[in-house]
């Protein structure tokens, strides 16, 4: 789970990391309220789960409470990359002297961690580390020992940070640390990290992915979750049990399997090259033993998602042969039907393994106009992605 800057801020705060929480509020008057209780010139910053806010105007410097209640005005509602903004922060404005980048995160590829920073922090990280690669420290951590002072100062001497606040970054950086380990996070991000003309050091921004295996040890951060902020797709998935991740795409894909779900959406994504880039809408994994109702309900939120315009069902029977499979997808209809859902987009079906032979007749034999059979992976993911082409 992602979490917005000022749940991640009161976080850092919990664990000694210096920042500024200020109000979290939800309209104009409200801001300007919070505005006039910090008192002097404030910043109001949208809360959305997504980096970039400032480039796309959602973070606005206010000198008094009337200007902060105008700048809350213009960016609640704003659309920044596809999220709304019903949130915002209002925060002391900070002097900058400097815009600095420390970073902890799950470096998968060495299974184990990794710290990056950077002096040439700010709104252009990602700039930075495209064109000057060199600009951007990057520390392995040990996951046995963490980030002591020692490998702190480790990271702070790596990325250059000027030495009369190397030691304030530092005890910053164990302290993240403590955030990184202590809440089970995947990232921790600080940017910027500011030094303030006074030689202070702040986490002016922050960002926090919270490890989700790891929830039973956290009771307290399940308060964390907003579900106005998840995908409303997700949610209903989630709500039927359903192993469903969505993606940006037109092909819907079912599947039986994580590997076989994965791999169907490395096969579509290529199949649809040859398509104008037609791409997998999602990731759905309906498991071994699926039902016909488990296939129903994987269906109606396939079909719900308006960007699909084809459905790619993929099944290696198993412990469930293809024709209980079959006879699902069959039955999924006609749940679909009693639910008052009329589905209308093709549906391309592989089924391979246990019974394939049985299951296929019987979708040879039920005649649906919206499903077709293809007896391979590659082929049913290239008629797929046509089909979707077709219908975008
Ligand atoms: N409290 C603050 N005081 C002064 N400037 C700020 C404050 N918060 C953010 N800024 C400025 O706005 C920029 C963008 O804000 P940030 O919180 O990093 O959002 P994002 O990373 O989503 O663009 C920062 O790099 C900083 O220059
Ligand atoms: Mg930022």
């Amino acid at each position: 789970m992602d979490l917005y800057e000022y749940q991640a801020k009161e976080m850092f705060a919990d664990h000694g990391v210096a920042t500024q929480v200020g109000v979290v509020v939800t309209s104009p008057k409200a801001a300007r309220d919070a505005a006039e209780q910090i008192g002097g010139t404030v910043v109001v910053k949208a809360q959305v789960k997504t980096g970039g806010r400032g480039k796309a105007g959602g973070v606005k410097l206010a000198s008094d409470p009337a200007d902060a209640e105008a700048k809350a005005e213009g960016i609640l509602g704003l659309d920044i990359k596809g999220h709304i903004v019903n949130k915002v922060l209002v925060v002391p404005a900070s002097d900058i002297a400097e815009e600095y980048y420390v970073s902890y995160l799950v470096d998968r590829a060495n299974r184990s961690f990794l710290a990056m920073a950077s002096v040439e922090g700010g709104v252009d990280i990602e700039e930075v580390a495209a064109t000057n690669p060199e600009a951007l420290a990057k520390v392995a951590i040990d996951p046995l020992t963490g980030v002591d002072r020692a490998k702190a100062e480790e990271i702070v001497a790596q990325a250059n940070f000027p030495a009369e606040i190397a030691d304030d970054v530092a005890a910053m950086l164990v302290d993240l640390w403590d955030v990184f380990v202590g809440e089970d996070a995947t990232l921790v991000e600080v940017n910027p990290l500011v030094q303030t003309p006074t030689g202070e050091v702040l986490a002016l921004d922050g960002k926090v992915t919270l490890d989700g295996n790891a929830d039973f040890r956290h009771p307290a951060h399940a308060e964390l979750a907003d579900e106005q902020a998840e995908d409303p797709l997700e949610l209903r998935a989630a709500a039927k049990g359903l192993n469903y991740v969505k993606l940006s795409g037109e092909v819907g894909i079912i599947g039986n399997g994580a590997g076989l779900v994965m791999s169907t959406l490395d096969v579509v994504a290529y199949a649809g090259e040859e398509f104008g880039g037609v791409k997998p809408a999602n990731f759905l994994d309906i498991g071994g033993g699926a039902s016909a109702e488990v296939m129903a309900d994987g269906l109606e939120i396939i079909l719900g998602d308006p960007e699909v315009k084809a459905v790619f069902v993929n099944v290696f029977g198993g412990i469930t042969a293809c024709d209980a499979v079959a006879a699902g997808i069959i039955q999924a209809f006609a749940i679909l039907a009693d639910r008052g859902e009329t589905p209308d987009k093709p549906l391309v079906v592989r089924l391979d393994g246990n019974n394939a032979d049985v299951g296929r007749k019987i979708l040879v034999e039920a005649e649906h106009d919206l499903i077709e059979m293809v007896e391979t992976m590659d082929d049913a993911a290239r008629r797929v992605a046509e089909l979707a082409a077709q219908g975008a």
